[in-house]
C-alpha cells in the first residue's frame, strides 16, 4: 500500500493513542501512527480489525510523507515537555494549514501559548480534551475540541465517527475559543476527583463505621448504581468489590496501599478556580485529601500519638444506607455545581464563549463523569444557557432540599466518629454559605480596615468607607475624600 494516503496520523502509540487510532481506522478512516518504539508500531497494525487501514512507522518523516493535506496529526504524549519537543520536531516537517492536535492532558496555559507560537508559522494548534481511558479510547470516548474552528471543521467528521453516541448523538462539540477544550477537560477532571472523594468517604464509613464486607459494599454501590444517580463512577467501583487478588487469598481492594496518584489536573482546577475567585471546596478537597494520602508514614505516627481510631455507628445500617445514598446524591451535584460555575465564570473572564449545555451533553457518555444526573443540569441549562451555578435551578433545588437533612446528618454522624468526610463536608459549608444571605464576612471587613485601612462598603449607603477604629466617630467616605462626622 505503498501510495495510500493516510487521512489522520497519531503521534504516540501508548494505550490511548494505537486504540484511538483504532477506533478511526474501524470507521473507515486510513490511519497512520508514529511511535520510535518497532514494538508499539507492530502492535498497532496486528491489532487492526480486518479490512481496516493501518500503518505503524518508527519515523516523523514516514507519517508527515504519507498523510493527506491538510495533514491532520494528534499527539498523545505525557504533558509538559514532551508535547513542546513534539512540536519542534513536526515544525520543519509540516506545511502551511496543517493541524496539530494535541489530546493528552496539558495545561490549558500551556495550550494557549503553543496556539500563539504556531500561529506565527502558519500551523493550526488544537487542545483536545479526550475522557474515557484505555476502553473509551477504543469504543467511544467523550470528546472536547476547543480552539481554531477552521481546524475543527476539517477533523469533525472523524471526531464524530468515533466519539460515544448517546441517543444517536455524539459526545462530541465544538467547546470554545482557544484552549477552552483542555479547560473543559481539566474541569471534567476537578469534577471526577471529587466525586473519588466522596465514593471513597461513603466507602470508610459503610466499611469502617457498620462493618460492611467486600460483598455488602459491591451490593450498596450496585443497588446506588441502579437508582437516581447512576453513574460511571458507581458502577466501577461496585465492580472493584468483587475483584480477588491473584497473589493472595484475599480481595485485591484490602490490598491496595492507601496513597492516591495525580497526575496535576486537580490541582490545576484549584489553582484555575483560586485565579479566577470562583469557589470549588469540594474539588480542593478531593485534591488536599489525595496529598494527606501521601503522607502515610507520618500517618501511622499521628495515628499512635492521638490513639486516634475511629468509631463504630451505631445507627441501623438500612437506615445509614439511606441517609448516605442521599448524602453522596447532594455532594456529587454540588461537585458537578462548582466545576459548572468554574467554567461560567471562566469562560466569560478567558473569552473562550464555552457552550455550557453542550458541555453537558458531549459529558452524558464516553467519559468518566457520565452520570443520569447529567439529564437534570442539561434540562437545567436548557431553561437558562447562562446559569451561573446549577444550584440556582428549581429542580435542582427541589431535589436539594428533599436531602438536605440526609447529609447534615451524615456529616455529623461522621465527624462525632472520627472520620475524615471532607468532601462530603466541604459540599454541606460550600452550601450553607453559599444560601446564606448575610455572613459574618462584614466582621473581616472590619478587621482589614482596621488594621490596614483596606476600606468597605455600608449596607445603608453607597461608596467607599475607611474608619480610624481607635478614634472615636471618624469615618472617611473614600469616593468624596469627606470626613464623615
Ligand atoms: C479521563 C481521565 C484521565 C486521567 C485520570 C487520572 O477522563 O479519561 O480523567 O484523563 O488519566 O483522571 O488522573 P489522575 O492521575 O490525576 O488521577
Amino acid at each position: 500500500m505503498a501510495d495510500t494516503l493516510y487521512d489522520f496520523g497519531m503521534i504516540g502509540l501508548g494505550v490511548m493513542g494505537s486504540n484511538l487510532l483504532l477506533n478511526m481506522a474501524d470507521h473507515g478512516f486510513k490511519v497512520i501512527g508514529y511511535d520510535k518504539n518497532p514494538d508499539k508500531t507492530k502492535t498497532l497494525e496486528v491489532s487492526a480489525t480486518k479490512g481496516t487501514v493501518v500503518k505503524g512507522v518508527n519515523t516523523l518523516n514516514e507519517m508527515i510523507s504519507q498523510l493527506q493535506k491538510p495533514r491532520k496529526l494528534m499527539m498523545l504524549v505525557p504533558a509538559g515537555n514532551p508535547v513542546d519537543s513534539v512540536i519542534a520536531e513536526l515544525i520543519p516537517l509540516l506545511e502551511e494549514g496543517d493541524i496539530i492536535i494535541d489530546g493528552g492532558n496539558s495545561h490549558y496555559i500551556d495550550t494557549l501559548k503553543r496556539i500563539t507560537f504556531l500561529k506565527e508559522k502558519k500551523l493550526h494548534f488544537m487542545g483536545i480534551g479526550i475522557s474515557g481511558g484505555e476502553q473509551g479510547a477504543r469504543l467511544g470516548p467523550s470528546i472536547m475540541p476547543g480552539g481554531d474552528m477552521e481546524a475543527y471543521k476539517e477533523v469533525e467528521p472523524i471526531l464524530k465517527a468515533v466519539a460515544a453516541k448517546v441517543n444517536g448523538q455524539p459526545c462530541v462539540a465544538y467547546l470554545g475559543n482557544d484552549a477552552a477544550g483542555h479547560y473543559v477537560k481539566m474541569v471534567h477532571n476537578g469534577i471526577e476527583y471529587a466525586i473519588m472523594q466522596l465514593i471513597s468517604e461513603c466507602y470508610d464509613v459503610l466499611h469502617n463505621g457498620m462493618g460492611l464486607d467486600n460483598d455488602e459494599l459491591h451490593k450498596v454501590f450496585l443497588e446506588w448504581n441502579n437508582g437516581e444517580m447512576k453513574s460511571f463512577l458507581l458502577e466501577i467501583t461496585a465492580d472493584i468489590f468483587l475483584k480477588k487478588d491473584d497473589k493472595s487469598e484475599a480481595m485485591l481492594i484490602d490490598k491496595i496501599l492507601d496513597k492516591a496518584g495525580a497526575k496535576g489536573t486537580g490541582k490545576w482546577t484549584s489553582e484555575a478556580a483560586l485565579d479566577s475567585g470562583e469557589p470549588i471546596p469540594a474539588i480542593d478537597m478531593a485534591v488536599m485529601v489525595r496529598n494527606i494520602s501521601a503522607l502515610k508514614e507520618q500517618r501511622i505516627f499521628a495515628n499512635k500519638i492521638y490513639n486516634a481510631e475511629v468509631k463504630k455507628i451505631n445507627i441501623p445500617k438500612e437506615e445509614f444506607i439511606k441517609q448516605l445514598h442521599d448524602a453522596l446524591f447532594f455532594a456529587t451535584i454540588v461537585s458537578y455545581a462548582q466545576g459548572m460555575a468554574l467554567l461560567s465564570k471562566a469562560s466569560a473572564e478567558l473569552k473562550m464563549d464555552i457552550p455550557l449545555p453542550e458541555v453537558i451533553r458531549v459529558w452524558t457518555g464516553g467519559c468518566i463523569i457520565r452520570s443520569s444526573l447529567l439529564n437534570l443540569f442539561s434540562k437545567a441549562f436548557q431553561k437558562n444557557s447562562q446559569l451561573q451555578n446549577l444550584l440556582l435551578d428549581e429542580d435542582v433545588a427541589k431535589l436539594l432540599s428533599a436531602k438536605k437533612q440526609r447529609l447534615k446528618d451524615v456529616v455529623t454522624t461522621a465527624l462525632s466518629n472520627a472520620y475524615p468526610v471532607s468532601g462530603l463536608s466541604a459540599s454541606l459549608n460550600y452550601f450553607n454559605a453559599y444560601c446564606r444571605e448575610k455572613l459574618p464576612t462584614n466582621l473581616i471587613q472590619a478587621q482589614r480596615d482596621y488594621f490596614g485601612s483596606h476600606t468597605y462598603e455600608r449596607v445603608d449607603s453607597p461608596g467607599i468607607f475607611h474608619t480610624d477604629w481607635q478614634q472615636d466617630d471618624k469615618t472617611v467616605d473614600h469616593a468624596s475624600n469627606q470626613l464623615i462626622l
